[in-house]
């Protein structure tokens, strides 16, 4: 999945040519790169590699500049993962990895993984009894605020994050920016018309405020363009209208700070199995 084939395939000459007695494995890892096609899922940097590899993802290759030196960050960041680390990172010189990437991580790691299947996450999606809210963008522009949402989904165990119009969720940005936790929850892009069932909670600054009502689990939690707040399409079919706290004269939160509230307030007054709670609670 280089950028430019002539570059993968100048990327792999280098790695054979670096060193005789280890060319082979790195040409062939990044052969396998090469090779692996448009739809792959870059995961950029180690910690993005650590997350895909906890919640399930099935990456293709994985490549550094210096395993030794990644092993001992493992070690100390992911120990658990240490053994698995240990048999599919392949090592490759530093300029290979500047030749199969646009900017190359500081901790000079990445891999290529499948992306999910989207029947198998349309299932979770609609899937009953939901015991945890699935979080819908309207519209989202900036795909670091997406990767940030992704981000809060899967550390509140939300059901899926879900979003509207032309951006893709899983577009490299965006899973930078989630830091590869786009493998933890359902991320989909879906027509309006196409949302799961479920109450349908708008987060809107004119809406009653959110600490009188709770978010039931099974809802489905909407939240609006970064320009243009949610559409009138989505507003005219909702269940509620919500609103966090803010003092006057300030207009409206950011998309993601928005979302970590509004999830905060679930996990706070809801009583599901899925919310995560401290060990030993
Ligand atoms: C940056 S805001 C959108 C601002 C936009 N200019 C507008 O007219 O709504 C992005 C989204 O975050 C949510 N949001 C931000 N502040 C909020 C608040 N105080 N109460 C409820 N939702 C809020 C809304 O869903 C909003 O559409």
């Amino acid at each position: 999945m280089s950028d430019d084939p002539g570059r993968a395939a100048a990327a792999a000459a280098a790695a054979a040519a670096a060193d005789p007695t280890e060319a082979t494995d790195a040409a062939r890892a990044v052969r396998r790169w090469n090779d692996a096609g448009p739809d792959a899922v870059l995961l950029d940097g180690f910690h993005a590699l650590k997350h895909a590899l906890r919640f399930g993802a099935d990456v293709r290759v994985a490549l550094c500049a210096d395993k030794a030196g990644t092993l001992r960050l493992a070690a100390d960041l992911a120990p658990d993962l240490v053994e698995r680390l240990t048999e599919r990172l392949t090592e490759v010189p530093a300029g290979v990895l500047r030749d199969l990437l646009a900017r190359v991580h500081p901790t000079a790691v990445a891999a290529l993984a499948a992306r999910p299947s989207r029947e198998a996450h349309l299932a979770a999606l609609s899937a009953r009894p939901r015991r945890a809210p699935v979080v819908v963008l309207d519209n989202p522009r900036n795909l670091g605020n997406v990767g940030a949402v992704v981000r809060l989904a899967a550390g509140f165990a939300a059901t899926g994050v879900v979003t509207t119009g032309d951006v893709d969720p899983w577009h490299p940005n965006a899973v930078r920016a989630g830091a590869g936790l786009h493998y933890a929850t359902a991320v989909e892009r879906l027509d309006p018309d196409a949302l799961p069932d479920g109450p349908l909670y708008v987060l809107d600054p004119e809406g009653h405020d959110i600490r009188s009502t709770a978010l039931p689990d099974d809802a489905l939690v909407v939240f609006g363009s970064e320009r243009h707040g949610v559409s009138d399409a989505l507003r005219g079919r909702a269940d509620a209208l919500v609103a966090l706290p803010m003092r006057d004269q300030v207009s409206s939160y950011n998309l993601a700070t928005s979302v970590g509230m509004a999830l905060f307030h679930w996990s706070a007054t809801s009583a599901s199995p899925r919310v995560p709670r401290p060990a030993g609670h």
